[in-house]
């Protein structure tokens, strides 16, 4: 669990369409509850709970400013100073509350941001050795281990690695800040909104290699608002409406509740993605 595996990549490369991994259940990566963000007098996030299990892809959908960013910010312990938390966070059997980022890093937590924070003038292998410098820091001597990885899941980043960040495509970007992600061997990937204006094919592409991340091992908090994308690659689900958890289950049987339909599976048609 602690290191992405090569030859589980290669499995899970000869294994796409495969919808069932039984063998990867489940006990819990991140155990959040009573969990609430203030921003000043306004709280942002009331009482949420969310359950990540090993190797799982938990999504948390809800529209514009429901308390999504603010969730994953501040499982992080990455608020802005204005902001204040309270609440139980269980991360690997230890409660991390009281932790700082770096001590959450170091741990095996990792965000992706909604912007996705490369660095343009650098070359794309350069921004993916950044996602590494923790390990470096650790002094450890392998510290690009996950580089080939990194490049088996995405053989455009291979293509394009002397490539300056700056002239890759939106989806490539993305691709990147995932790969970036990698690079630190995170235990627990959190990604907000990666499907933020990317074109419908490209949303697909970037769903399509989450589902293979979860065969690696790495358990995944996706954040979106494109619910249909988020339902059709995750396991369970969250709605989050107006920081509160409105609705949670399998993400199957989310994707059929006539409210989430409703709300979130029509609205998403026509949304530019
Ligand atoms: N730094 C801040 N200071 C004050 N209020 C904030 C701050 N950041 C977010 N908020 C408020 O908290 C609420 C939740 O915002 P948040 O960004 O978490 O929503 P979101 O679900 O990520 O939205 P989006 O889909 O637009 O990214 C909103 O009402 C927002 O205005
Ligand atoms: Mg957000």
């Amino acid at each position: 669990m602690s290191e992405i595996n090569q030859s589980l990549i290669h499995a899970a490369l000869g294994a796409l369409g495969a919808s069932e991994h039984p063998e990867i259940q489940a006990e819990p990566i991140l155990e959040v509850s009573g969990f609430s963000v203030r921003y000043g007098k306004v709280e942002a996030l009331h009482e949420a709970r969310v359950r990540v299990g090993a190797g799982q892809i938990v999504t948390v959908i809800g529209p514009n400013g429901a308390g999504k960013s603010t969730l994953l910010n501040g499982l992080m312990g990455a608020l802005p100073p204005s902001g204040d938390a309270a609440g139980a966070v269980c991360y690997l059997g230890e409660r991390i509350e009281d932790l700082g980022i770096e001590a959450r890093v170091a741990r095996g937590m990792c965000l992706v941001p909604e912007k996705r924070e490369l660095f343009s003038s650098m070359s794309v292998e350069d921004n993916l050795q950044l996602g590494a410098y923790a390990r470096k820091q650790r002094g450890e001597r392998n510290y690009l281990s996950e580089l080939d990885t990194v490049f088996q899941l995405f053989p455009r980043l291979k293509e394009r690695r002397r490539q300056a960040a700056g002239t890759l495509s939106g989806g490539e970007r993305q691709m990147l800040a995932v790969g970036r992600a990698l690079m630190g061997q995170p235990k627990l990937l959190m990604l907000d909104e990666p499907s933020l204006g990317l074109a419908p094919l490209i949303v697909k592409e970037i769903m399509h290699i989450i589902h293979r991340l979860r065969l690696t091992g790495v358990a995944t908090l996706l954040i979106e608002q494109n619910a249909r994308a988020a339902l059709q690659v995750a396991d369970y689900g969250y709605v989050l409406e107006t920081g509160e958890l409105a609705l949670e289950g399998p993400a199957k049987e989310l994707g059929l509740n006539p409210r989430v339909i409703d709300t979130y599976l029509g609205l998403a048609k026509k949304q530019p993605q």
